[in-house]
């Protein structure tokens, strides 16, 4: 079912033109009352109205056409109502959870590296924007039949555990770390740094520490091996309560005993020098800093690791594509790391900085160091419980507030996130964000509730099986215009991981529900008229149906009842 090829095919047949010109030239009318598909006559003769007109009389409608009308130096084509009902929503209703998978990236591979918190420290706003969209991303491949490796490259390693180690040899308490390790460990971090300012022999025995990890020390590790154990479990709180999982926890830890060898082997395919006692590789020719693969005192780095971590991915799951979802602070970390590997005689079309912008919330900025620190948790448990107090007030019957509320306080955070184009610095609104109005999860939610009840209110009339779904009578335009929203669900899919922005999912639902709403208002679904009922009632499961898909898409929850 493509309306639009099967317009194409019959303008290639009738104009003459390629078929790759037709697909340029065939575009969408300014407004709906225009028709569906325009087709400009300009480069068929001098005169663009005789040639439409010509070319009117040429061409071969397609059954999904019901009639092209010439419209200035254009043919428009509208849609035949019947058919576009009949085969979207017979499609719908045939593939349910299905409808929107293909089998586009079939064969293929793809990494994601999303989230990426840092051990001993809070999960951050980067880090719960990397987490959402990443894990939106991840779900999007895999619909279009992609091999997915979702990577957590967690922060397991850096100079910060010199310090921390430091801090809690120093003035740590075993008790407190048990009770509240994340917290526990800023406080330590913390400590070190107001310390060291005016105690400048700290930061190198910090230093000193770090090097002796590297080096292997027993009791070091032992450690950083608890630090990282304890700070893995509340990050696992985290994703819990976001719904999200990983396929691999390999954090940068897992690649220091490939690092000598990443180095050899980069040392034989490009040039790299000494400078300064370090190794680097000279990138001014880039006008880019160079990238350090071996300080000085002989330590690697956030580059050496995240070059064995593409060596390892590379080899290891043979990926088509693999995509880094990090924030925009790092883009010139990302620029290096794709110059080196180009350097080195790596496709770079393989690699992809999927960046974002900043998220600020009302709370204020974050500083590690300072301790100025949103935590995560916190953020959650407020928003699931500003959407508890909604849920009380609109629907003091339902049953399980507690855990709707979770659905839409956590569903609220993730498509506040998820609406915007991720390039851009968000504002964070509590009140917006879990508004039941406007582009808000809760909005979506609230309309897929709202087909749910409809449809549990149909159940209780008795419909006849056996008649047939008189598809011609969904032809006003509201019904239409809902239809055509959810015929372009798959195509929007598409853009999404072609300009791997989630934002365009998140929107196309908020139309759709928009939509929704404006066919509920005007149309009576639930009406003695059995024929028009039953047309209705397979249009709103339909809506009810590419709501839950898409919503899922996205990593939230539709609630039957709210
Ligand atoms: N842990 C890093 C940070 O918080 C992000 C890691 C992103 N992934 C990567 N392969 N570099 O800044």
């Amino acid at each position: 079912m493509d309306f639009r090829q099967d317009l194409i095919k019959a303008l290639v047949q009738a104009s003459k033109l390629k078929k790759e010109e037709v697909e340029i030239l065939l575009s969408v009318p300014p407004n709906p009352q225009m028709g569906d598909y325009a087709f400009p006559c300009f480069t068929l003769g001098k005169n663009a109205k005789e040639a439409a007109e010509k070319l009117k009389k040429k061409v071969n409608l397609p059954k999904s056409i019901a009639k092209s009308v010439v419209t200035g130096p254009y043919l428009n084509f509208y849609l035949d109502t019947k058919a576009v009902a009949e085969s979207t929503l017979t499609q719908i209703k045939k593939e349910k959870k299905k409808y929107g998978t293909s089998s586009k990236g079939k064969g293929k591979t793809v990494v994601i590296d999303y989230s990426a918190p840092n051990i001993a420290k809070p999960f951050g706003i980067g880090h719960l924007r990397s987490t959402v969209i990443g894990n939106a991303l991840y779900n999007v491949h895999k619909t279009l039949g992609y091999k997915v490796v979702g990577v957590n490259h967690l922060g397991d390693w850096g100079t910060q555990f010199g310090k921390l180690i430091v801090a809690y040899k120093k003035w740590g308490k075993e008790a407190e770390l048990k009770k509240d390790p994340i917290k526990y460990l800023l406080k330590l971090y913390v400590k070190f740094h107001k310390e060291a300012e005016t105690k400048e022999s700290l930061i190198d025995e910090g230093r000193e520490a770090f090097s002796k990890l590297e080096q292997g020390d027993k009791e070091l590790l032992k450690l950083w091996e608890r630090f990282r154990k304890l700070s893995l479990e509340e990050f696992e709180r985290i994703y819990s309560v976001l719904n999200v999982t990983f396929d691999s926890y390999n954090g940068e830890a897992f690649y220091l005993s490939m690092l000598d060898k990443t180095i050899t082997d980069l040392e034989a395919k490009m040039s790299t020098k000494m400078s300064d006692g370090a190794l680097i590789v000279d990138l001014e020719k880039y006008k880019m800093p160079p990238v350090l693969l071996r300080k000085t005192n002989g330590a690697t780095t956030y580059h050496t690791r995240d070059l064995a971590a593409v060596q390892y991915r590379l080899k290891k799951y043979k990926p088509h594509k693999i995509l880094y979802v990090v924030g925009s602070e790092q883009n010139l970390h990302f620029k290096q790391l794709f110059k080196v590997l180009e350097l080195s005689g790596e496709d770079k079309e393989k690699f992809q900085h999927v960046n974002f912008g900043l998220f600020r919330f009302p709370e204020g900025k974050m500083s590690t160091r300072k301790g100025k620190v949103i935590f995560l948790d916190e953020v959650l448990d407020k928003s699931i419980n500003l959407a508890l107090d909604t849920i009380k007030e609109k629907n003091p019957k339902l049953k399980n507030k507690k855990e709707v509320a979770k659905q839409v306080g956590v569903g609220a955070i993730i498509f506040g996130d998820l609406s915007n184009d991720r390039n851009r610095d968000v504002n964070f609104d509590w009140k917006r964000i879990l508004s039941f109005e406007g582009e808000t999860a809760p909005y979506v939610q609230y309309t897929h509730a709202r087909s749910c009840s409809i449809l549990r209110k149909a159940k209780e009339h008795k419909m006849s099986v056996t008649t047939k779904i008189p598809f011609d009578l969904l032809n006003l335009s509201e019904e239409q215009n809902l239809i055509k929203l959810l015929l372009a669900y798959p195509k929007i899919i598409e853009e999404v991981e072609r300009t791997e922005k989630p934002h365009h999912l998140a929107q196309h639902l908020v139309k759709i529900a928009q939509s929704f709403n404006e066919f509920y208002h005007k149309c009576p679904v639930i009406s003695e008229d059995a024929r028009q009922m039953k047309a209705r009632i397979l249009l709103v499961d339909s809506s009810r149906q590419v709501i839950e898909n898409g919503l899922g898409l996205l990593g939230i929850q539709a609630p039957e009842e709210m």
